[in-house]
């Protein structure tokens, strides 16, 4: 059980990038950050790409104004100079911004939690890592959908063989946001989304799937992927190169496989993410909309439906309770499990404890790697007409 007492000596000095008034996800990171009172001190910013409007959002927060900075060289600087100067930077900036500001925060002696999808190539992401190692600094990666428990509890019960070999993955995150393609050119956050020089080389597998992507490596976690097939397009045809909607095909070294759909055009679907894992003697099942509960099914046998809170529940589950069984958790609790997360690997890097780090399940920079991987295998598959590539081939 989890009712926020410390996990660290003191809390980090925490500062974001990005995540401004107007951003999608910036009250997420505050959210997951800053719920327990115990891991995080929101302390500076370089909110916004605009300065006037990052100074203000600094102030309706009640932030000390000097330090919500223009940019985040001037922050990163100015900092430094101080001897209450912030320790962990959030990157929560639209995609082609984030491996410059990760350098920088790493240059400048900082933990890094990053948003996804990390970078554009596998390459950046190595040399980060590489970065990150000689400045005996963290990166997490914020797939903020991951710290639900009832994912930590899919896990256990396939470690535990109790579907039996896995033999299928199947995936979903596929809402009906971009059905308007008007919300392209009005929306700020949605600007940037379908423009391949700020998002990448594609829109949905870098913006949804790399979502479900991950969570199936956590919750299937001793598999690996082999190659992918995929195939993408646009129906709002505006978006062309850029996909809004793909379907992957999936093969696993141990001859599982696999399909992911990831689409932003699956007109009137409010609910998004599906993980179902299908062993040889029964099923998994988990979707975001019921997020509390997980759907076990044996081949033969009335389906079950476990609950969080459960004391059937396995420790590590266990351990992320808050709420209590009965009580409603979601979205929030999800990131500030992970953040939990994330400030502890810190503390723990910066005590030299690499066996703590080693045994806690979290988002760590290979993961974002992964999540690299999976976009740029993917669309080198489409682009080929839909042929295999191996994941771990050089697809940059
Ligand atoms: N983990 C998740 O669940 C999740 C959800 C949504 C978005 N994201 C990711 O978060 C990132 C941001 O997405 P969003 O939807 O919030 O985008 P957004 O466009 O809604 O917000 C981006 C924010 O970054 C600011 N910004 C832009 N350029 C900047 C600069 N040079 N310096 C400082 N701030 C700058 C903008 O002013 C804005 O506040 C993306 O990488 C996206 O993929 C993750």
């Amino acid at each position: 059980m989890n009712i926020g007492e410390k996990k660290i000596d003191r809390p980090y000095r925490w500062g974001i990038v990005g995540g401004g008034r107007t951003s999608q996800v910036g009250y997420k990171h505050r959210l997951g950050a800053l719920m327990d009172n115990t891991n995080f001190r929101l302390v500076a910013s370089a909110f916004d790409v605009d300065a006037e409007r990052a100074k203000e959002f600094g102030a309706a927060l009640n932030m000390d104004t000097d330090r919500c900075y223009p940019d985040y060289k001037t922050m990163f600087a100015e900092e430094a100079k101080r001897e209450d100067g912030v320790e962990v930077v959030d990157v929560a900036t639209p995609n082609f911004l984030h491996y410059e500001v990760v350098k920088a925060a790493l240059e400048a002696g900082l933990h890094v939690i990053c948003e996804k999808p990390m970078f554009f190539s596998v390459k950046e992401g190595e040399e980060i890592k590489a970065l990150a190692e000689k400045m005996n600094k963290v990166v997490c990666v914020t797939y903020g959908f991951s710290g639900f428990p009832m994912l930590l509890q899919m896990r256990a019960m396939i470690a535990n063989g109790m579907i039996g070999k896995v033999n299928m993955v199947d995936l979903r995150y596929a809402h009906g946001y971009g059905c308007d393609a008007t919300a392209d050119v009005k929306a700020e956050g949605q600007k940037w989304r379908v423009d391949p020089k700020k998002v990448g080389k594609s829109f949905v597998l870098g913006d949804l799937s790399t979502h479900t992507f991950y969570m199936s490596e956590l919750v299937t976690s001793d598999m690996k992927l082999k190659e992918v097939l995929c195939d993408r397009q646009a129906f709002v045809g505006s978006r062309y190169p850029l996909e809004d909607n793909a379907y992957v095909l999936m093969r696993y070294e141990n001859g599982a496989v696999g399909r992911m759909w990831a689409s932003a055009v699956n007109a009137g679907d409010m609910s998004s993410q599906h993980i179902r894992i299908v062993g040889s003697k029964g099923s998994l099942e988990w979707n975001d909309r019921a997020c509390d509960t997980l759907i076990y099914e044996v081949q033969g046998e009335p389906a079950q439906v476990l609950t969080r809170g459960g004391d059937y529940n396995d420790p590590l589950t266990q351990e992320q309770e808050r709420l209590g069984a009965l009580h409603f958790e979601g979205l929030p609790e999800s990131w500030a499990n992970l953040y939990t997360k994330f400030a502890q690997v810190m503390a723990a890097k910066d005590r030299g404890d690499e066996e703590f780090i080693r045994d806690m399940i979290y988002p760590d920079i290979d993961h974002g790697i992964d999540g690299i991987r999976w976009i740029n295998a993917c669309v080198k598959s489409a682009d080929q007409n839909s042929t295999w590539v191996r994941f771990d081939a050089d697809n940059d």
